[in-house]
């Protein structure tokens, strides 16, 4: 039997592989010159953005060491709880380091407020926020993030990395979801 094609779940693809590309290059541009001359490391947040840590980490060109957290804010479903547990910790001591968090999405603010400020009561440096989508619409918190690929609706993305029901994190775009996936 051959594998459902994931493709025949999509309604529109929002941002093609290519346009990813171009602007993981020009956020990691803008990040190698912010922070030329310092020590970094990078916190993914397990698991929405490993595709984004693995394609930004790769376009940077100074040294910087990497390092993952899993937290969890989200069941299976759709909407933000607004809980945060720590599921898996850094293994890095951020005492005087310059920790910048590597995002997929930023929806309600509500994670990334809280692991910002997490992070920065560990005594960092500092602690800035690179995401490639953010809903602007739907932001709770005033959360500061430096570094923003696209601001998009406020409607449910899947894909490079960002998953429904823990599927769709495979595919190379973002896209929306058509209706009978849902149901
Ligand atoms: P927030 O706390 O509401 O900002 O939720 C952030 C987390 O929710 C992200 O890191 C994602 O894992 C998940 N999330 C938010 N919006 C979407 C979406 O449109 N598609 C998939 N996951 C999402
Ligand atoms: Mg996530």
């Amino acid at each position: 039997m051959q594998a459902q094609d994931v493709q025949d779940d999509l309604k529109n693809v929002l941002f093609t592989k290519e346009e990813i590309n171009a602007k993981v290059a020009e956020l990691a541009a803008r990040i190698d010159e912010d922070y030329e001359g310092k020590d970094v490391l990078l916190v993914g947040v397990l698991k929405g953005a490993i595709m984004v840590m693995a394609d930004l980490s790769r376009a940077l060109k100074g040294h910087y060491t990497m390092d993952w957290m899993a937290v969890s804010s989200y069941g299976s479903g759709t909407k933000s709880s607004g809980v945060v547990r720590i599921l898996k910790d850094l293994d890095t001591d951020l005492t005087g380091r310059n920790v910048l968090i590597v995002e997929d999405i930023i929806d309600s603010g509500l994670t990334l407020a809280w692991l910002q400020q997490n992070l920065k009561s560990r005594g960092a440096e500092s602690v800035e926020i690179c995401t490639l989508l953010r809903k602007p619409k739907v932001v709770k918190t005033d959360v500061q993030v430096k570094y923003v690929g696209w601001d998009i609706e406020p409607e449910f993305v899947v894909g490079y990395g960002l998953d429904f029901a823990e599927k769709y994190r495979n595919l190379d775009c973002v896209a929306t979801l058509h209706p009978h996936v849902y149901s």
